[in-house]
């Protein structure tokens, strides 16, 4: 994109609805509706503003390669890709959840390797690395909940917010791994190169983060 063009990365759901408002306090609307468009650049009220909507799990990859300037992640996504290239200058509150081991009760305390199935590879080996725990990891893309139902894996790494997806499933939370939340990451280049204007969006998405908070 060109340098005096700001692209903001973000995905669409819950990420995109929560982060309207705060970017709407920083003066940026856009102009088309990703939920309706078939648009992936979503123009803005402002010329030199674009939104690129993708997977969520995109976003930290777009960020680190330049090919948007910043970025809304959430925390879990941040945590497996591993940072490279890219700062977190602010926590945005947005999409809070935690990252947790469920399984059915007690699934965790047999001993030997447990099965652990999840999307979060990286993360999920390194927490149990931490703890000096041998695991077996498999790779999955989402509905993690049936893994221990079909018995494809003893438990799970998985976000839970309300736990209703777990009790719907006879699964309770085990462990915890880290509190999530959604953050605006920028690229380290693009902070350099455009300084002025990345760091006055990012004050004036901090003020309308705070505005939010002590309105709560
Ligand atoms: P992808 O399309 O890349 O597979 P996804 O379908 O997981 O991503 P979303 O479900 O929109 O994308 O989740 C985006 C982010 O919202 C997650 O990375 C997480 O930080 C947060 N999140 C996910 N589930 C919840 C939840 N139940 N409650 C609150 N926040 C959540
Ligand atoms: C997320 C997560 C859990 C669920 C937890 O799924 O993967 O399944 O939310 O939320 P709860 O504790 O409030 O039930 P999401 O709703 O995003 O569905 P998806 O991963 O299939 O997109």
């Amino acid at each position: 994109m060109s340098n005096e063009t700001l692209t903001i990365a973000l995905s669409k759901g819950r990420i995109y609805k929560d982060t309207l408002p705060l970017l709407a306090a920083a003066g940026i609307t856009p102009v088309d509706d990703p939920e309706t468009s078939r648009k992936l650049i979503l123009d803005t009220n402002q010329p030199d503003v674009k939104l690129v909507v993708i997977r969520a799990s995109d976003v930290p990859t777009y960020v680190q390669y330049g090919a948007a300037d910043l970025g809304v992640s959430g925390k879990d996504v941040l945590m497996e890709h591993g940072g490279e290239g890219i700062y977190e200058p602010l926590d945005l509150r947005i999409a809070r959840c935690k990252l947790m081991v469920a399984g059915r009760p007690g699934a965790t305390e047999t001993p030997g390797r447990l099965r652990v199935a999840t999307k979060f590879v990286n993360t999920t080996r390194h927490y149990y690395a931490g703890k000096g725990r041998q695991v077996e990891i498999i790779k999955l893309y989402g509905s993690m909940e049936l893994a221990p139902i079909v018995g494809l894996a003893d438990c799970i790494v998985d976000l839970v917010d309300t736990g209703n997806t777990l009790r719907a499933n006879g699964l309770v939370p085990l462990e915890h791994i880290a509190d999530i939340s959604s953050r605006l990451v920028v690229n380290k280049a693009s902070m350099k190169m455009k300084s002025a204007r990345m760091k006055a969006l990012i004050q004036h998405l901090g003020e309308a983060v705070d505005r939010a908070a002590s309105a709560t």
